[in-house]
């Protein structure tokens, strides 16, 4: 059985590519059923397309409100029923009733290791706050911004020269092997839940 993956994204995709790539490489056993984006003409949807993955733009600014955005948004995903919501750099916060719609089926990329610096420019965060130590956190998305149960988690030194962009660098290379290494427990039914622990089984 194959698991369906949906896809949602706003930017340059890297982490879309990792998601492709090992899907191609055999080495996630999933299907890509939708690419969607709330921003057109972005990397990321030139990405699904060179992969001829189905692909939609949903721009946010269409909708006057999150609750409609969030309407289109669903009735996309019901098309293709997805088994899992990949959020692959998506730019916009859910609500609650979309994240309740899918309890424990939406995975976020976060470029630190969680709890500390949520939210925006976690890499400028870390380097503000003079930690030694920062990472990758994988995590399904709850009602709250950041804080769902953390999937895997990895860590990447900060070293003294580093500018935000090298930290970066460093951090996206560890987020492309974690984020197809978590969805790959997910395909294979490895992830139990139990409260705030994911547990690998
Ligand atoms: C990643 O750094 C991820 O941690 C964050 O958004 C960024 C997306 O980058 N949630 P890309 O679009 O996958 O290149």
């Amino acid at each position: 059985m194959s698991c369906r993956l949906a896809i949602l994204v706003s930017g340059s995709g890297t982490n879309l590519q990792a998601i492709i790539d090992a899907v191609r490489a055999g080495t996630l056993p999933a299907e890509i059923a939708l690419v969607l984006s709330n921003r057109p003409g972005v990397k990321a949807l030139e990405r699904a397309a060179a992969a001829e993955i189905p692909q939609r733009c949903i721009p946010h600014q269409d909708f006057p409100n999150r609750a409609a955005f969030e309407d289109a948004l669903c009735a996309a995903l019901d098309e293709v029923q997805p088994d899992g919501i990949v959020l692959a750099g998506f730019d916009r916060v859910l609500s609650p009733e979309f994240v309740r719609r899918y309890p424990h089926r939406i995975f976020n990329i976060h470029p630190a290791l969680l709890p500390a610096f949520p939210g925006l420019h976690a890499a400028r965060q870390a380097l503000a706050y003079g930690v030694k130590v920062t990472g990758v956190t994988v995590h399904f998305v709850d009602e709250g911004t950041d804080t769902g149960p953390i999937i895997l988690q990895e860590t990447v030194p900060i070293h003294p020269t580093d500018t935000e962009e090298s930290l970066l660098e460093r951090l996206h290379a560890v987020e492309h092997r974690l984020f197809p290494e978590a969805l790959r427990l997910f395909a294979a039914g490895r992830l139990k839940i139990d409260g705030r622990q994911v547990n690998v089984v």
